[in-house]
């Protein structure tokens, strides 16, 4: 059957949806990613109002999406624990190490996801590759600090360029890092995290996903590390 990839995304939402509703303790909090399958399961999370108990957002378009669902959304200082976290990837391997942050919204991602106990990725069949880095890797950057990370990324082997036109939520800027191969994605995220400067990079590979569902058109797949 020849799907699309929005409906593919769809699938995959449902499923997630699906998944919390089965998992999720009733009026348990869901943390929720940002991006366009993100956006669908949000749609789907919004079917769930009577059980989920609030939300989390990872970005201010996320927030403003569940709430014009009607849905609570917490402060995260406001939050003690999160039994899940839902949410897209650029890419990702077997081990379900990924790089976020095609959005932009990859600083307040990894936070959220560092508070749940339970990361689910979704994702369409398009994002899982054997190798990290074809995509370019987003870096979150304090504005004045931008020429020098850059500079010290290149000494790294990439090849940063400035995403014109963005500010992100907490108010920096992005590096797009080009030609990385990754074959350290956990080294690689310790390593820019030390740059002076950087907020932090789109590597989620210390943290990576516990659960990947990913839509393929023969249905949906559960991929575990
Ligand atoms: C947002 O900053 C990203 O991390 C997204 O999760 C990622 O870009 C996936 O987005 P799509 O679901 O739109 O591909």
């Amino acid at each position: 059957m020849v799907m699309t990839q929005d409906e593919l995304k769809q699938a995959v939402a449902k499923t997630a949806a699906d998944y919390v509703a089965a998992h999720l303790p009733i009026g348990g909090i869901v943390g929720v990613g940002t991006g366009s399958t993100a956006n669908f399961f949000i749609d789907e999370l919004a079917k769930l109002k009577a059980r989920v108990g609030a939300t989390v957002a990872s970005s201010e378009a996320t927030k403003k999406r569940l709430e014009g669902h009607g849905m609570k959304v917490l402060d995260l200082n406001e939050v003690g624990s999160m039994p899940v976290y839902v949410d897209g990837a650029d890419e990702i391997t077997a081990k379900l190490e990924m790089i976020k942050g095609g959005g932009g919204a990859l600083t307040r991602e990894k936070i959220v996801a560092a508070v749940a106990d339970r990361f689910i990725c979704v994702c369409d069949q398009s994002k899982l590759v054997d190798t990290l880095g074809k995509f370019p890797l987003p870096v979150e950057v304090v504005p004045m600090a931008r020429a020098h990370v850059a500079r010290e990324l290149v000494k790294l082997g990439g090849q940063p360029r400035l995403r014109e036109g963005l500010v992100t939520d907490n108010g920096n800027v992005i590096l797009d890092v080009h030609g990385l191969a990754i074959g350290d994605p956990a080294g690689l995220e310790t390593a820019i995290n030390q740059i002076v400067g950087v907020v932090s990079n789109g590597l989620f590979a210390k943290r990576p996903a516990d659960l990947l569902l990913l839509a393929t058109p023969e249905g949906v797949r559960m991929l575990t590390a």
